[in-house]
């Protein structure tokens, strides 16, 4: 998870660095790396961490890259100039293994990003990769899921889904979530 704040010192980032932090053993559990970038100097980074740890009870481990000149923030687009020229907006990249970016999400600097729903997704992410099926509306790690359309065979069907499923529409079948 590559994701970008838009300045050191600045309430907001300050608790949403902090957040990933205290959910560290959360991103270790779906083998995922957090790192950090901004475009502050990497002093500044260093100084900062102080501040994250001790105002929000944690200890920051993960990477938090220096882009002072804003090489990256340019390359992955994170300067919105309609919303300001020069500060950047809240990114996040899902990249996996193979380096493919799988999901961006993009908040306003007033808003701070919700690091659940991160991790929702990424459980997501993780899950359909692995299995035919997709995950329904505000779908959380455990609920059913549903059957991806192209699968049609009842063999198939019945070789994937041992659990078995309910057909609402024929395009909307419900399963119990495969790997629980
Ligand atoms: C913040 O992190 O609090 C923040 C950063 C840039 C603009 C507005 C808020």
């Amino acid at each position: 998870m590559l994701f970008l704040h838009p300045a050191d010192f600045t309430p907001v980032c300050t608790t949403e660095l902090g957040k990933t932090a205290v959910l560290s053993s959360e991103f270790a559990k779906r083998k995922v790396k957090p790192i950090a970038i901004g475009d502050d100097p990497l002093e500044s980074h260093g100084k900062w961490v102080k501040d994250i740890n001790e105002t929000q009870h944690t200890t920051v481990n993960f990477p938090i890259l220096a882009d002072a000149d804003k090489t990256v923030v340019k390359l992955y687009d994170m300067i919105h100039p309609n919303a300001s020229t020069t500060a950047t907006v809240r990114s996040v990249f899902i990249i996996d293994t193979k380096k493919v970016i799988r999901t961006t999400f993009t908040y306003p600097a007033s808003t701070g990003r919700n690091f659940d729903e991160i991790l929702r997704v990424i459980d997501s992410l993780q899950l359909t990769d692995h299995y035919k099926v997709a995950t329904p509306a505000n779908w959380k790690d455990g609920d059913d899921v549903v059957i991806v359309p192209s699968i049609q065979d009842p063999a198939e069907l019945a070789q994937r889904f041992p659990k078995g499923f309910k057909v609402v529409r024929p395009y909307l079948r419900v399963t119990p979530q495969p790997n629980k």
